[in-house]
């Protein structure tokens, strides 16, 4: 019997600081590369992402990171199914430069373009974790530096969306309060790692449940570590302490609001994807709540969690099986709800 071919998918994502291509086989959803050159150094003394550098950042690394690619995949350009790239949400200028450049690719190759929205990137990225893999339906929770979004997730494209922030995401968050704190860029695995060698309980920080809304708020919590920062209260308790009870309140909110929509929605299983999803508090306590609660519980392997060009393609291999195309017309878009 010949070996059946398999559907060899090329992906960029740049949208946000991270230029990143990667190139899967979809059946098997086999990384066979998956590169990411950060901008973290180049925005880290600003406190946070300029834009304007981004783009022209991405700009100079689109080329050799998408030829990296497909060196390390040992693919040619040839033997591509297809070239799918996030055309949005992100940073518009960011996400121009690796649009247009997945468009010329595709027409110079002759290759079929797909758009993938970067959060259903982040939803299917546990696909590409070697354990067991999601089946439908799930919920799903991105939480990352722009969004924190819940989702009902019946099938490829059949997403029903239950709650979302109403102020700063999750990941944001841990970057303005580690700004407060004079911690670097970008925060998030700076208060991660800080957070294990402080006391949770040290300070009672505000759980923002909203009387059982699905939607989230963590504006009033950045406030609260800012008044206490402020009211130099700091002198009684450590920096480790802080931020173990910053993210104590992070995640027993997280927990609670899972928990939740689990018992409402009746879906015993739960995708948590997005960079927040890296913290190691998190996971661990989201998985002794699977085990509690009864549902099964599928993360990103940890690299994966934070942007990637890998989850891109595959979301752009469930495209490819549905026959789902862009064209030239293909417009990336700063806002791009699911
Ligand atoms: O998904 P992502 O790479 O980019 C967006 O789509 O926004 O997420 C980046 C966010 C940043 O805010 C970063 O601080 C946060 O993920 N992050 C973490 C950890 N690793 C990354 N937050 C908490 N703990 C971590 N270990
Ligand atoms: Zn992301």
């Amino acid at each position: 019997m010949p070996k059946e071919r398999k559907t060899i998918i090329l992906a960029i994502d740049t949208s946000c600081d991270d230029t990143s291509a990667a190139v899967i086989s979809g059946e098997d959803f086999n990384m066979l590369s998956n590169i990411v050159s950060s901008q973290s150094e180049i925005h880290r003394k600003y406190g946070g992402i300029v834009p304007e550098l981004a783009s022209r950042r991405h700009m100079e690394l689109i080329w050799p990171v998408v030829n990296e690619a497909l060196s390390t995949a040992e693919i040619t350009l040839s033997a591509l199914n297809a070239i799918s790239v996030c055309y949005g949400p992100g940073l518009i200028g960011s996400l121009i430069v690796g649009s247009s450049f997945a468009k010329a690719l595709a027409y110079a190759a002759s290759k079929p373009l797909i758009g993938v929205n970067h959060l259903e990137g982040h939803m299917f990225s546990p696909f590409l974790s070697k354990e067991e893999r999601p089946t439908f339906p799930f919920i799903c929770l991105i939480v990352s530096g722009g969004h924190t979004s819940l989702y009902r997730v019946e099938g490829f494209a059949r997403y029903s969306e239950l709650g979302r922030t109403r102020d700063d995401a999750v990941g944001e968050a841990y970057d303005k309060v580690a700004k407060m704190l004079g911690l670097s860029y970008p925060g998030g695995p700076i208060i991660d790692s800080l957070a294990k060698k402080g006391n949770a309980s040290a300070i009672k920080f505000p759980r923002p449940f909203l009387n059982g809304s699905l939607d989230f708020s963590f504006s009033g919590l950045k406030t609260a570590v800012r008044s206490f920062i402020a009211a130099k209260e700091f002198q009684a308790v450590t920096l480790e302490d802080v931020c173990a009870s910053f993210q104590e309140s992070v995640i027993d909110v997280l927990l609670k609001k899972v928990d939740d929509v689990i018992k409402m929605e009746k879906i015993y299983s739960l995708v948590l994807a997005g960079g927040v999803a890296a913290n190691s508090l998190l996971r661990q306590k989201m998985t002794a709540l699977s085990q509690a609660a009864g549902f099964s519980l599928f993360l990103p392997p940890l690299k994966l969690c934070t942007d990637n060009a890998a989850m891109i393609a595959v979301a752009g291999y469930f495209y490819y099986q549905e026959g789902l195309f862009a064209n030239m017309n293909l417009t990336p878009k700063a806002y791009l709800p699911l």
